[in-house]
Parts: C-alpha cells; sequence; structure tokens
C-alpha cells in the first residue's frame, strides 16, 4: 500500500508507532504538513515513518502528495484540512478515511466531500474513531424506528474552554450536572473540540438534526466517557465506553488511534475485521 497522511499531530504520531509496532509495511509514505513546519514533522515522524516504508517523505502542498500516488488519504489534521487537503485528494480519485468527523456537521462540507467522491470514483471511509458498536447502529438504521440519544461525560474541569464556563461553575461542581441537551448538530456547532463522537453517532444513525445529545459534567466521571442508547426495528441496544488517556500525552485519544490504525490494517489485507 501507498499510504499518505494529512496532519502530524498527537494521533498522526501515536498512529504510525501503533502500525510500526504491528509490523506494518507500506510502499510509500507520504505525509502533508502545514507549508513551513515539513522539517518539524519530518524529526517527528521520521523514526516510525521509517520503520513503517523505505520512501518516507515529507510534502508542503496536497497537489505534491497527490503527485506521490498515495492509495489511501488518512486526513489526522483539522477541519479546514478537510476541506483544504482530503476533497482535492477525494477528487483525484484516491480513497480516503476521515477522522476530524466534527467537520461534517457543517452541511456544505458533507456536501462537498461526498460530491469529491463521487467526482473522483473514490470511497471516503469515516472511522468511529473514540466511539464504538457504530456497525451495528448503522445495521439498526436500515430497519426502520431509529431513536438514538448520546450522553458525552466528564470530570468537570475537561469541559473547560467551553460554552459550559458559562453555565456551571466548573472548578467547585460536586455533583453530575447536565448542561447540554440538544440535537447532534447544535452540540457539533457549539462544541466544535467535542464534536467528533456526536457527528459520528449522527451520521451513522438518526441524523444531525433528529439524534439526540446530553452533555454532563460529573465529578465522579472516570475519564472521557461516551454512552448512547437506541432504539430501532430491528434491535435496541446501549453501550459505555471509557476512553483511557495516552501515558506519553494525555492528549491523545488511545481509542481513536487504535480505530484508525485497524482502518488502515483492515484496508491493507488480507482478512478485514
Ligand atoms: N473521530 C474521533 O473520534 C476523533 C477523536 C479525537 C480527535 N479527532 C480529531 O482528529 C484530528 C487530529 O487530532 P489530534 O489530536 O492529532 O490533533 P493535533 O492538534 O495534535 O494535530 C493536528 C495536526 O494537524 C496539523 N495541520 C493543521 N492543518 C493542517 C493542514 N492544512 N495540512 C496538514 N496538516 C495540518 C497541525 O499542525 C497538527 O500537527 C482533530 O481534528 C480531532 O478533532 C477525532
Amino acid at each position: 500500500m501507498k499510504l499518505g497522511l494529512i496532519g502530524y499531530g498527537n494521533i498522526a504520531g501515536s498512529l504510525l508507532g501503533v502500525l510500526a509496532g504491528q509490523g506494518f509495511k507500506a510502499e510509500r509514505l507520504d505525509v502533508l504538513a502545514r507549508p513551513g513546519a515539513e522539517a518539524r514533522a519530518h524529526d517527528k515522524l521520521a523514526p516510525e515513518g521509517r520503520a513503517i516504508s523505505d520512501t518516507f517523505a515529507v510534502h508542503a502542498s496536497v497537489e505534491e502528495l497527490i503527485a506521490s500516488g498515495p492509495d489511501l488519504v488518512v486526513e489526522v489534521a483539522t477541519h479546514v484540512a478537510v476541506k483544504e487537503s482530503l476533497i482535492p485528494c477525494l477528487r483525484a480519485g484516491i480513497d480516503g478515511v476521515l477522522v476530524s468527523v466534527g467537520a461534517l456537521a457543517d452541511a456544505a462540507t458533507e456536501a462537498a466531500l461526498t460530491a469529491a467522491a463521487k467526482e473522483g470514483g473514490a470511497l471516503l471511509r469515516i472511522v468511529p474513531g473514540a466511539v464504538g458498536g457504530i456497525d451495528m447502529l448503522a445495521a439498526a438504521r436500515l430497519s426502520g424506528g431509529l431513536e438514538v440519544t448520546y450522553t458525552s461525560r466528564k470530570p468537570p474541569l475537561a469541559w473547560t474552554g467551553t460554552p459550559a464556563e458559562a453555565k456551571l461553575d466548573l472548578a467547585t461542581l460536586d455533583k453530575a450536572e447536565v448542561f447540554y441537551e440538544g440535537s447532534a448538530r447544535q452540540a457539533a456547532t457549539d462544541y466544535p473540540k467535542n464534536a467528533n463522537v456526536a457527528a459520528t453517532i449522527a451520521l451513522a444513525g438518526a441524523g444531525f438534526e433528529d439524534t439526540r445529545v446530553r452533555m454532563i459534567a460529573d465529578p465522579e466521571a472516570p475519564g472521557n466517557v461516551h454512552e448512547y442508547t437506541v432504539r430501532s426495528n430491528a434491535l435496541d441496544f446501549t453501550i459505555r465506553l471509557e476512553g483511557k488517556p495516552s501515558p506519553d500525552n494525555p492528549k491523545t485519544s488511545l481509542s481513536t488511534v487504535y480505530s484508525v490504525a485497524r482502518d488502515i490494517l483492515n484496508a491493507a489485507g488480507p482478512v478485514a475485521i
């Protein structure tokens, strides 16, 4: 496989470490960095990058990335990079994996991604990332009668820097408080840093308007807890996932790293699960 990576942050670094640890080999590994950051990206990713491929290169433009001829491009960057870089790759016929799923809460971005994949004859895969059970949620949707409620529960201070600050005194909160209830669209728009899971559940299930979201600041929360309940004509289920921080960097969403690694290993074959 010729693998392309858009982004060189926390997830990108950990992802290459996981892939190298699994003995994954690529014919080429090409990374897109922001202009001016090529040397930094190269220094950061080279040890694992070289373990994965003898041909490891960092590029500063999406045109160069496309010219390197990847079979698959994995976006682990930002909402802006989804628009500026992933869309041209899809249009050029390169399959894509999308990790910044919150970007699709913007209906225009979702439409542009779909149109680009169609135009290029490429496949855009949306990874489950930090959340699980997405296979059965997407299957249940086909049976109809879907009702989905997603609850995001975190320790109070984990909500610092979000609109929760204006609703609660996060520093002194001593019991669990629901501070947001509404649609997945509004949740992803008002809380962009927490948008990925709400957007993934909405896209797999009942859509952005009909997926209900609750956000809770909870002093007892063991970490970043995702819970959602599904009712449908085929089955009902509830799933709860407790993410664990990376020992190297608490900002890295470990479950997301492993979820993306799984997607790449599945794409490489010979068996996908
Ligand atoms: N789907 C999920 O469940 C899930 C979970 C966690 C994070 N995410 C998303 O994954 C993305 C990456 O997360 P992270 O923790 O690695 O973030 P990060 O901030 O550590 O890294 C992002 C990297 O992308 C680079 N970048 C920015 N614009 C770029 C561009 N135009 N071209 C190339 N590179 C560019 C930045 O310089 C940075 O190195 C974020 O959008 C985050 O919201 C998704």
